[in-house]
């Protein structure tokens, strides 16, 4: 999994860090850009799953657009390059200076989630005498068949606009001067590992549209959101996500009206894989039924665990002997903060490096200085000496 030189490398660095494959990562993206390129599609990267500067700079010269959910984002994406005519800004709660940021910069489109947002947006629109592009996101009530936490797409969730409010909304929009529909927005949740979740929402943006063709209305612009799954379970295996499959799904079922866009957000299957969390073992010591490896990485680093009882593989890369069970806990003051129990790991003791697999996504990004801990730094495989 790593090269003896990178382990002689980790060896030098204060642990814990994020460690970052930079072939894998640019393979990735290679893979993305082909198969969405087969159809046309406009792949825009949802920023939330990681916002590193260095693999944002990667991903925006691949040509991808960007994905944001607050005004930090959309600053944080020009400054970096990103086209402002390639920044989607969604986001259920928008403040008056985001709105206001997006506005001066122009964006693509402000994916909006309420009648008030909209008013909001013509309102102030019209204070600078410009007219705001806007998408309406959908809550389509489909179901992504993911952990709750990260389910967005069901009329129970917060998210969107929901199928009742649609001819009030068509009713304000003629109204309003200050704001024009560009295209209908959707995203359902994330971790979908399972593609027909993505069938069933093709089916009912197919549905949806029709609303909007029997209003005269036209939409430029579909987009279909993020959410596609990675393996967790098996980090070294690159065929998954399957990126051809994913879009040749939308291809044969998403019904596109001519000179129509389709857009994604795909955030976690971008960088999820690209990245490992590095740690260090503090103690062993015994518990009632395994053994506690205690190291030096937290829900501080990796929130993941503690927040959806998500899966990271875990693996000792300093030992090579024996085996035995292990509970990997944080030094964090939670019951919590445990990336794993009883994890099969090569006999393990003070000082040995572990990796925590798959962390890329929603891992740097949603780091804290709970505890006044320091926030770990990021290293890359193409900056080994
Ligand atoms: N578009 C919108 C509007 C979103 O809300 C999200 C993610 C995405 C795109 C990107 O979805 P992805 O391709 O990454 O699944 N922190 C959680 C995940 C939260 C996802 C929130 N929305 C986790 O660690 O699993």
């Amino acid at each position: 999994m790593y090269s003896s030189d990178e382990i002689s490398y980790f060896n030098t660095i204060k642990t814990p860090f994020y460690y970052y494959k930079m072939e894998y990562f640019k393979n990735n993206l290679e893979k993305i850009k082909n198969a969405a390129g087969k159809y046309g599609y406009v792949v825009h990267y949802a920023m939330k799953a990681n916002a590193n500067d260095k693999l944002l700079g990667i991903i925006k010269d691949f040509g991808f657009g960007a994905d944001c959910v607050s005004g930090n984002e959309v600053q944080k994406a020009i400054d970096l390059g990103f086209k402002p005519k390639e920044i989607a800004f969604a986001g259920v709660g928008k403040s008056d200076f985001e709105i206001n940021l997006a506005l001066d910069n122009d964006i693509f489109s402000f994916n909006c989630e309420s009648i008030q947002e909209l008013e909001i947006i013509d309102e102030f629109a019209a204070k600078k005498g410009k007219i705001a592009q806007i998408a309406l996101r959908i809550n389509p009530n489909v179901n992504a068949n993911t952990h709750h936490y990260i389910t967005t797409g069901l009329e129970e969730n917060k998210f969107g606009i929901n199928r009742w409010e649609f001819d009030k909304i068509i009713e304000l929009l003629k109204s309003k001067k200050n704001i024009h529909l560009i295209g209908i927005h959707f995203h359902i949740g994330s971790q979908i590992t399972d593609l027909d979740v993505f069938k069933n929402l093709c089916i009912r943006v197919n549905e949806i549209q029709k609303y909007f063709t029997e209003n005269h209305i036209l939409l430029e612009h579909i987009n279909v959101g993020g959410g596609l799954g990675v393996d967790y379970e098996h980090p070294d295996k690159d065929d998954f996500p399957d990126f051809e499959a994913f879009f040749r799904l939308f291809d044969r079922f998403l019904e596109l009206r001519s000179g129509q866009k389709l857009h994604f957000e795909i955030g976690r299957a971008m960088v999820a894989q690209a990245g490992d969390l590095i740690t260090r073992v503090l103690f062993v010591k015994n518990g009632i039924n395994t053994n506690f490896a205690i190291v030096d990485a937290g829900m501080t680093e990796l929130i993941r665990p503690a927040l959806y009882q998500a899966y990271h593989k875990i693996e000792n890369i300093t030992s090579k002997e024996g085996i035995d069970f292990y509970d990997v806990v944080g030094p964090i003051c939670e019951s919590s903060d445990t990336f794993g129990k009883t994890v099969q790991m090569t006999e393990t003791k003070r000082g040995d490096l572990i990796a925590i697999r798959t962390i890329g996504a929603y891992g740097e990004v949603m780091a804290s200085r709970y505890n006044l801990r320091d926030l770990a730094k990021s290293y890359y495989s193409d900056e080994i000496e």
